[in-house]
């Protein structure tokens, strides 16, 4: 799981200070999201995991509810031309889960997979491209952006911060 960080485009965090903040972020992340990017998102309960991911939705042209998959752990979506997936692994339990849920196959190289709670399948999730690291302040959120591949570091070269 722990990988070198191989660029930081960010060293400061991105001040999200309301959820207008994390959509206008999410519609900048949305220009740049490529086929087969795998994308962490950490932080901890209500910290905008989702929220980030609703909104990126959104911003691709989505109209359709987006659930939390708190209890599926998996939804999938297509939209302009992409594949989500989103997973919420907060609920994951085990190695044998992961092999029966057929989880590893949704990591082609083709879908983009944002996964809430990575470190609930640390081992058995492909590495990560990209993390979102998500902190709760007093007024809103920030976020920390890390690149951990080539093809993560050109899809935060072109966000603000
Ligand atoms: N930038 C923001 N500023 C203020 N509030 C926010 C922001 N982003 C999200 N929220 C609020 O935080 C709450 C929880 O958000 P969300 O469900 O996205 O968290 P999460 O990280 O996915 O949590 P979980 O780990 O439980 O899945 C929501 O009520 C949402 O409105
Ligand atoms: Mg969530």
């Amino acid at each position: 799981m722990r990988c070198p960080v191989l660029h930081e485009p960010n060293h400061n965090p991105i001040a999200l200070p309301d959820e207008a903040a994390t959509a206008a972020f999410a519609t900048s992340l949305a220009k740049m999201l490529r086929p087969g990017l795998v994308i962490y998102l950490r932080g901890n309960l209500g910290a905008g995991k989702t929220t980030l991911v609703r909104a990126l939705l959104q911003a691709l042209g989505y109209d359709g509810r987006v659930k939390s998959p708190t209890y599926t752990l998996l939804e999938r979506y297509e939209v302009a031309g992409l594949h989500l997936r989103h997973f919420d692994l907060y609920r994951f339990r085990d190695a044998e889960e992961w092999e029966g849920s057929g989880f590893r196959d949704e990591f082609d190289g083709s879908n983009i997979c944002l996964v809430e709670w990575p470190e609930q399948a640390a081992g058995l999730l492909p590495p990560a491209d990209i993390s979102l690291t998500f902190e709760i302040l007093q007024d809103g959120r920030e976020v920390l952006l890390h690149a951990y591949t080539p093809a993560g570091q050109t899809c935060l070269s072109a966000l603000p911060g």
